[in-house]
């Protein structure tokens, strides 16, 4: 089996354009490698890489939003390969008596047999539930279900990417919960990660736009990144309940008063850091 990787060769002095690019696409992981010409930044050249799946739709549209004078390359990548070691694996524990483990480390045991244990697998998607946007999404997730009076039958996952946001509603109770993302490796692998955790049936997943979504949730949850958060403002606000909770991530502490703004009259009510990450509950 292989991954295929998206390799953009650019000078160095791009290399952080197209990481941000990239970043955008709600990607697991980028990696930087210098090619080994030129000296100094400006003279050198670099290859930015990552991977959106195999999925040939999903490169297309990602490839989309490159640069048209950047060199692009489709590269095939050995799953052995690509696939992060085990031993850098570990589970999160990302509130108390609440974890995530990448399926790799089962069987997983916890002392406390209430321990709400969330296996994720990440398939070609974003997450192993370990991501600053991801840990502290879920402990806003989680603290709104068990310690807010509000009622929550409904919850939209926009950018699902492994579905660990759903799969955690699921578990914790809610009744109806729908998840999205653009990518359809997300879509195969939240469908996947519900058959880990035991939830089959109870998240409807697909790659509907947001803006296709009709109806309106008691929660809604949005770890996408800050550009992608603006451009969808609008149509966050319209699927959100009145009175309901929005659950934003896949933003910078130091840097996200412009979705803030995107997002008025919404009012932060709570938030989490981590790693320089912010996730923010707005009413
Ligand atoms: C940072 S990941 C978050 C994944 C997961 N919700 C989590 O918390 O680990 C962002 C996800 O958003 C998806 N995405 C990016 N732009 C999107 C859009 N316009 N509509 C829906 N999903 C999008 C990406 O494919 C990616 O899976």
């Amino acid at each position: 089996m292989s991954t295929r990787t998206i390799v953009v060769t650019v000078s160095d002095e791009f290399a952080d354009v197209v990481t941000d690019r990239m970043w955008q696409w709600g990607v697991q992981a980028v990696s930087e490698t210098g090619t080994g010409t030129g000296t100094g930044t400006g003279t050198g050249m670099v290859e930015v890489a990552t991977s959106v799946g195999s999925d040939d739709d999903a490169i297309d549209r990602a490839v989309a939003t490159l640069d048209p004078q950047w060199s692009v390359e489709i590269r095939e990548v050995d799953d052995a390969v690509a696939q992060v070691a085990p031993e850098y694996l570990s589970p999160t524990w990302y509130a108390p008596g609440m974890v995530s483990v990448p399926e790799s480390l089962l069987p997983f045991t916890p002392d406390d047999p209430d321990t709400v244990v969330t296996v994720i697998d990440p398939g070609s998607a974003f997450g192993l539930g370990d991501h600053p946007t991801t840990r502290t999404s879920m402990a806003l997730l989680a603290h709104l279900l068990r310690h807010e009076p509000t009622s929550a039958d409904r919850l939209l996952d926009v950018g699902c990417g492994t579905g660990a946001l759903a799969v955690l509603a699921a578990q914790l109770g809610v009744p109806t919960i729908r998840a999205i993302d653009i990518a359809d490796a997300a879509v195969t692998a939240t469908r996947h990660n519900m058959e880990l955790n035991d939830v089959v049936g109870r998240i409807e997943v697909d790659t509907t736009p947001v803006a296709d979504v009709d109806g309106t949730y008691d929660i809604v949850m949005a770890n996408i990144l800050a550009p992608v958060l603006v451009s969808m403002a609008a149509d966050l606000k319209r699927v959100l309940r009145p009175g309901g909770s929005l659950v934003i991530s896949g933003i910078l502490t130091d840097r996200h008063d412009h979705v803030l703004a995107a997002l008025r009259p919404l009012a932060p009510v709570r938030s989490l850091e981590h790693d320089g990450w912010i996730s923010i509950v707005l009413h």
